[in-house]
C-alpha cells in the first residue's frame, strides 16, 4: 500500500478536499479522544477563504491515493508542522508517516535543525514513534471550549 500513496506539492485547488480531509478526520478519528463538545468546537471551518489563504503561504504536501487527496502537511518557515491530518477512511495505510518524510526532507534542505509541533491526544503517538519528544503539555481554548495538546518537537543534526 505505501508504494501507492503519492506525495505531491499542496496546489490551490486542493483547498476543499484538504477541509473535508480536517473536518472528517477530526470528527471520526480525534472524537476518541475528545468529548462531542470539544470536536464540535475544533471541527469548524467559518472561512474557507481564510483556510485556502493559510494552506498556500507556506509549503505544503498532499498525499494521494488512486488520485484521491487522502492527507496533508505543510511547515511553516519557522519549523512548525501545523496540519498533519489523514482522512478516516485511510488511516494505517503510512499515509501520516509518507507525508512526515517529505516534511523532513523539507526541513533538512532549508537547514532546519528543529520542528515542532502542537500535537493533539490522537496524534502524540505516531509524533513519539517516529522520534518526537514533548516539550511540554498545553490547554488550548478552541470557540470556549479547552483541549489539550503537546507541543512536540524532534532535532536535527546538521549534516557535514
Ligand atoms: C494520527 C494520524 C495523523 C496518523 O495517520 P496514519 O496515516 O494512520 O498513520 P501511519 O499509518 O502513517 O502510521 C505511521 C506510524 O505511526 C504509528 N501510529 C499511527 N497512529 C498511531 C496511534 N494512534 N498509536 C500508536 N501508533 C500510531 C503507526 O503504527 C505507524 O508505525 P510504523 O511506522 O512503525 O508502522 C491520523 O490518525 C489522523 O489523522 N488523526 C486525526 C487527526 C489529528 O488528530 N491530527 C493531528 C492534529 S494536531
Amino acid at each position: 500500500m505505501k508504494s501507492s500513496i503519492l506525495i505531491r506539492p499542496y496546489r490551490p485547488t486542493d483547498s476543499d478536499a484538504t477541509i473535508e480531509i480536517f473536518l472528517r478526520a477530526i470528527r471520526e478519528v480525534s472524537s476518541k479522544d475528545y468529548s462531542p463538545d470539544q470536536i464540535n468546537a475544533w471541527a469548524q471551518v467559518e472561512d474557507p477563504a481564510k483556510w485556502a489563504e493559510r494552506r498556500i503561504s507556506r509549503p505544503a504536501w498532499i498525499a494521494e491515493i488512486g488520485g484521491k487527496p487522502v492527507g496533508f502537511s505543510d511547515l511553516t518557515p519557522d519549523g512548525c508542522l501545523d496540519m498533519m491530518f489523514v482522512h478516516p477512511e485511510f488511516q494505517g495505510l503510512g499515509v501520516a508517516g509518507r507525508l512526515l518524510t517529505r516534511v523532513e526532507e523539507e526541513a533538512r534542505r532549508l537547514g532546519m535543525e528543529r520542528i515542532y509541533t502542537q500535537a493533539s491526544l490522537t496524534v502524540r503517538p505516531f509524533f513519539e514513534r517516529k522520534g518526537f519528544r514533548v516539550f511540554t503539555r498545553q490547554t488550548v481554548e478552541r470557540r470556549g471550549q479547552r483541549l489539550d495538546n503537546f507541543v512536540m518537537e524532534k532535532f536535527y543534526s546538521r549534516c557535514c
